[in-house]
């Protein structure tokens, strides 16, 4: 019988995952189905009792309700936990397991541009202090990095995120001081939504003290080149956008509901289509 599948958020008509897991299934014949569901806040228990009752497969899990979901779950696996929020829910025979795939996603699209450079031997400095820079924050951690700082307009929200590590490994500053030290990086991502249509002007910080051959990475794939990776290339650094985190993501979830790590080219050609670009990521 077709296994169903489905993203939930509110609002849900834009997103791109259906596209993205449903060219996955036919490309690997797999009897099942992706659908998006708008669900409301009011509305989240009794979808997650859906879930169970149908004996749907599993979910994605999108804003609003990557924490508030996890209330409804049976189980909660160890990264999620620390990272306090859930986009990926597997139902094991009426059982619910919620596990965070967006930052081991972004780990996983970092890792194929620092190519022969190890991430053990990188600083890193995140921009933004909100759940996608949790997220990235304590996948990074998992797989060991030499330097780990959090930059943010409310530097005590980056403190939140940090507590308990050790100041030799991770601290904690406002934009400006980052600004200020920004030679000191290997890799420099933004976490946060600025720069996202419709607001293409704005950048999280200026990037004019940067190494030559930093990575540069936004998490945005909408635009493609927001106007902050734009100014990085200029600069000569390594430029890359979020379609990779977003498709990363996908595979790691798609591979938690099926035990099959699917063809990333296959979803990154499905969300590269929909986006209307031909950017490589
Ligand atoms: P998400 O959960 O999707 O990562 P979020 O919780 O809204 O998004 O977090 C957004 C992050 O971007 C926050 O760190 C926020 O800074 P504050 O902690 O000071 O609120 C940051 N951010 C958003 N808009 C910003 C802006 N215009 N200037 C500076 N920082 C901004």
């Amino acid at each position: 019988m077709e296994k169903l599948y489905g993203v939930i958020g509110d609002p849900i008509a834009q997103s791109m995952s259906p596209d993205m897991h449903n060219s996955s299934f036919k490309a690997l014949g797999l009897e099942a189905t992706y659908k998006a569901f708008h669900v409301t806040p009011e509305r989240l228990e009794s979808a997650l009792e859906g879930v169970r009752g149908l004996g749907m497969g599993g979910l994605n899990v999108t804003i609003p309700h990557k924490v508030s979901v996890m209330k409804f779950l049976d189980e909660i696996d160890p990264l999620a936990s620390k990272i306090g929020a859930v986009n990926t829910v597997v139902n094991e025979n009426g059982k619910l397991i919620g596990y965070n795939t967006d930052g081991m996603g972004y780990v996983t699209s970092l890792k194929e541009i620092l190519q022969e450079k190890s991430l053990e031997n990188s600083s890193i400095l995140l921009i933004g202090a909100g759940g996608a820079a949790r997220a990235i924050y304590f996948s990074l951690l998992e797989e060991g990095v030499k330097q780990l700082d959090i930059a943010n307009r409310t530097v005590e929200n980056a403190r939140t995120i940090i507590n308990g590590q050790p100041s030799s490994l991770s601290k904690a500053m406002g934009l400006l001081e980052a600004e200020n030290d920004l030679h000191a990086y290997d890799v420099i991502i933004n976490t946060t939504s600025i720069g996202m249509y419709p607001n293409k002007d704005d950048i999280p910080l200026s990037l004019h003290n940067i190494k030559s051959s930093t990575i540069v990475s936004d998490i945005i794939y909408n635009p493609l080149e927001t106007r902050w990776l734009q100014e990085a290339r200029a600069k000569g650094a390594i430029t890359q956008n979020g379609v990779g985190m977003f498709v990363f993501q996908g595979a790691l979830a798609f591979e938690k509901w099926t035990g099959i790590y699917p063809d990333i080219d296959i979803m990154r050609n499905a969300i590269l289509t929909k986006l209307g670009g031909t950017h490589k990521c």
